[in-house]
């Protein structure tokens, strides 16, 4: 079992990251191979709508023509057995990098075909299981701010082509270890403090039970 876990924020330290790492120790536990990869050490673009991979000569094959850093990652996902991203929210949707992953990895994977029942044809023919890790400051009463409706698109375009897609949405993350230096009266810092020391544990364990989960045969 082979899994690829990638952090798409530009924080290597922080919140998504420490979650992913997390969901790394749960699959080892379970004696998968997981490669770790921090998405903003890379140079790469989102699509770029060549079309190169959408030719009737390149039917069978998922991989995005684009020559930059991300095409050997793109590479190694379209072998694994599963792909977790995690990404935090800005501004209501997930980072650009993430979506810049995004467009490349499924487009690719894509085709403009329709079977019989209407649905699109995926060049892709394992199954890879995918999971999405959202981070946010909101609180989850607070999380129609973040309209998870738009969040599920994505979600729904990976299910459709490469199979089961789980998502863990982690709410009122801790984003600066000293609020007092920032422009700030939004959010309560002792309220961060208490949700960080209560509420964050309690998410990296479920980040670790995604771990394992995906691993699962
Ligand atoms: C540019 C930017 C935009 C953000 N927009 C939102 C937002 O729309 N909703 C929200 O809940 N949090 C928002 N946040 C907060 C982050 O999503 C949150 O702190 C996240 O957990 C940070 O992840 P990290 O600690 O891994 O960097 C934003 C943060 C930044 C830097």
């Amino acid at each position: 079992m082979k899994i690829i876990v990638l952090n798409a924020s530009p924080r290597k330290k922080a919140n998504t990251a420490e979650l992913c790492k997390q969901v790394v120790k749960g699959a080892e536990d379970n004696g998968a191979e997981v490669e770790y990869i921090d998405l903003y050490s890379y140079d790469f673009k989102g699509c770029m709508s060549c079309f190169a991979c959408h030719l009737k000569k390149n039917k069978d094959n998922p991989l995005c023509y684009w020559r930059d850093d991300l095409k050997e990652i793109l590479k190694k996902c379209l072998k694994a057995d599963a792909i977790v991203i995690g990404t935090p929210i800005y501004y209501g949707s997930i980072t650009s990098s993430a979506q810049a992953f995004l467009e490349r990895l499924l487009f690719a994977a894509d085709t403009y075909l329709l079977d019989e029942e209407g649905n699109r044809i995926s060049k892709i023919k394992k199954e890879i299981k995918t999971a999405m890790i959202y981070t946010m400051n909101v609180t989850e009463e607070m999380s129609y701010f973040n309209g998870e409706e738009q969040l599920a698109i994505m979600r729904g375009y990976l299910t459709n082509i490469f199979g089961e897609c789980e998502a863990l949405y982690v709410y009122d993350t801790k984003q600066f270890k000293q609020y007092s230096a920032y422009l700030n009266n939004m959010f309560d810092p002792e309220l961060k403090d208490q949700s960080n020391k209560t509420q964050f544990p309690k998410d990296l364990k479920r980040a670790y039970e995604l771990g394992r989960r995906i691993s699962g045969e």
